[in-house]
């Protein structure tokens, strides 16, 4: 425990010290750092102004029309504060939760650390989310307030989100007051006493605005993540211990100097990815970061490369499915530009296939460069396991071995310790960033990481393989979770978005190996009636999942089933569809009510698998 209050004490700026580092009286609710207080947003910004580092850039913004905005620390330290002081005036208060639903903007940090600053507590939504995922996430989390935008720009088009908002949540009663960023200059309606913009609550407020001094274990944010039913999860974390695993970790694993590096994550601040290594990490650590707003092929494939050799960037943080993306384009865009500036790359969300590793190695970092892959979750808050630039020799493919101060380790199906080949992967010991629970759900939190092998033994969700040397290799979820494009989607959720459309009366949805995706969803359905399944229905069922879910939801594939293989007990077999998808032999069938579903189902993909 010495390690963590060390870590806690030097990394992060205390209002009053705390004598307790772990309190585990009540497992699985660990608590750390319980009699300290801080604020976050003083951590992030109040104490590199008062360093007299307020001119250093903390974001190089990048837009997706090419405009440019460089924010300073003291740039961000005085809007943190307006916004702050306006959200109060909105009857904003310590514990109230806030949405936010923006796109890639400044004001998308400011919005979270004006929330951090005042003890609210953040619900971000992903920006690609539809408008009824918002819904379902600030009804759930009881939000007062969402902090929106008019409308969000995508490859030179222009989505007019709080028109699509206010269809959606117009009438939730919770909501009480929508704050709307200028950001397009779309057509936004506005009603009178319930929404405001965001630069007039800005300019009318206060400047100043002390951070208030919250309880180490105050919650900063909630974060909606899928698990095995249609439910999202919201995943709670606090503050001392987030913000202490968000700091370390952004300093070791990228060997961060934020004297001369200029950092750039691609992932979404929608995304724990993006809480915790484009906001919380990063501006804690006082590091100059890039901020993209746009798309990797807009205006053109090599956007990416030209930002990097622009504002020479050091250190670069993206997803194998975007390599792969990259690889498939070819190296000519990266080729285009001097990338000379970068000196470590890494990669995180989802398993990185050793031919992706070495691409990256070889053509964007001109063999020079170490490779981080970042074993982590929305749950741990913070990287777990990971290489240590310059002490871990890395093998690609392998997130290699865990930080200082993490403890996982391999199970058998019996939670027998193993100490090599594959198993289930677990975390033996408590961590400062790990979730606290599930928000408003302490039994489900229990049920889903605490049960299987008591409530000591975190279970991950993903199974894994460790080598001789002790190398952890991450396989994939061992539930029904599928990894599109390193984001998280629940089988469960997506079959009742497909359920619901009306020609629907049944449906089973599955993950096949993907080249480009990592996984890609395929959906098993059963029309009601005598309806026939045709291109059309195809077309309008993706369009029916990406308005209830997001676009990243679409199935990829939809087969048109007559039944679907269930045991005797009526429970869908996804083993068994799994199987038929990626076009492996079939596996035991003999629990099933009706085996001959397979036979015919088996047929019907031959004749018509889209590969061939
Ligand atoms: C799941 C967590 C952590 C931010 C992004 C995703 C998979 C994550 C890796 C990696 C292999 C990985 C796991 C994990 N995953 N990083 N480096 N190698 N798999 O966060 O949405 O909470 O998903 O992503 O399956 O459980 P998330």
């Amino acid at each position: 425990m010495a390690f963590w209050a060390e870590k806690a004490r030097t990394l992060l700026d205390w209002d009053t010290p705390f004598t307790t580092v772990l309190d585990d009286e009540n497992p699985p609710f660990f608590r750390w750092f319980t009699d300290g207080r801080l604020n976050v947003s003083a951590n992030c910004l109040d104490r590199h102004v008062a360093a007299g580092r307020g001119d250093k850039v903390a974001f190089h913004w990048v837009g997706e029309e090419g405009e440019r905005r460089s924010l300073t620390y003291s740039d961000l330290l005085a809007e943190t504060q307006r916004l702050a002081n306006g959200l109060k005036g909105l009857g904003v208060g310590k514990g109230d939760v806030v949405g936010i639903f923006l796109p890639m903007i400044p004001e998308v940090a400011v919005a979270m650390l004006a929330c951090a600053r005042i003890g609210a507590v953040h619900n971000v939504v992903f920006g690609g989310f539809a408008p009824s995922a918002v819904r379902e996430r600030m009804e759930v989390s009881d939000a007062k307030v969402l902090i929106t935008v008019d409308g969000a720009r995508r490859k030179g088009r222009t989505a007019a989100v709080k028109e699509a908002v206010d269809a959606e949540l117009g009438d939730l009663k919770t909501l009480e007051r929508i704050v709307v960023v200028r950001s397009t200059g779309v057509a936004a309606p506005m009603l009178e006493g319930r929404d405001v913009w965001y630069h007039e609550l800005c300019e009318q407020a206060d400047p100043v605005c002390p951070p208030e001094p919250l309880d180490a274990e105050h919650p900063l944010f909630i974060l909606y993540s899928s698990g095995s039913t249609a439910k999202p999860k919201g995943i709670l974390h606090t503050t001392g211990g987030y913000l202490t695993g968000a700091t370390y970790t952004h300093r070791l694993v990228f060997d961060l100097d934020p004297s001369s590096d200029v950092y750039w994550c691609s992932a979404d601040v929608g995304w724990i990815t993006g809480h915790s290594y484009i906001v919380y990490g990063p501006l804690s650590n006082g590091a100059t970061s890039v901020m993209f707003e746009g798309a990797p092929d807009y205006p053109d494939r090599d956007i990416w490369w030209k930002i990097v050799e622009e504002f020479k960037v050091t250190i670069f943080y993206t997803a194998p499915t975007a390599i792969r993306t990259c690889i498939k384009w070819g190296p000519q865009y990266p080729g285009r530009h001097d990338l000379s500036s970068l000196r470590l790359l890494g990669t995180v969300g989802e398993p990185i296939n050793p031919k992706a590793w070495l691409w990256y190695h070889k053509v964007i970092g001109g063999g020079r460069c170490p490779i981080v892959d970042t074993w982590w979750q929305t749950e741990t808050g913070a990287i777990m396991i990971s290489p240590v630039p310059g002490v871990t020799s890395t093998k690609p493919g392998s997130a290699t071995t865990p930080l200082p101060g993490i403890f996982p380790a391999l199970v058998s199906e019996d939670g027998e310790p193993l100490t090599e080949g594959t198993g289930i992967l677990v975390i033996t010991k408590p961590w400062p960033s790990m979730l606290r629970t599930l928000y408003r759900d302490d039994e489900r939190f229990v049920q889903t990481y605490f049960s299987r092998f008591g409530p000591n033994v975190y279970v991950v969700g993903d199974a894994a393989r460790l080598d001789a040397d002790g190398y952890f290799w991450i396989i994939g979820r061992i539930d029904d979770v599928i990894n599109v494009s390193g984001h998280r989607l629940s089988t469960a959720e997506v079959e009742s978005a497909i359920v619901a459309h009306e020609a629907v009366a049944e449906a089973a949805v599955v993950a096949q190996s993907d080249e480009q995706t990592g996984q890609a969803i395929v959906a098993f359905v059963t029309l009601t009636g005598d309806r026939v399944g045709d291109d059309a229905t195809v077309a309008e069922l993706r369009e029916h999942v990406a308005t209830r879910i997001g676009k990243l939801a679409r199935p990829k594939r939809v087969i048109w089933a007559d039944d679907l293989p269930k045991t005797r007990s009526g429970k869908i077999m996804r083993r068994l569809l799994r199987d038929i998808a990626e076009g492996r032999a079939l596996g035991d069938v003999t629990t099933l009510r009706d085996p001959s579903v397979m036979a015919v189902l088996a047929h019907k993909i031959v004749e018509s698998d889209p590969d061939e």
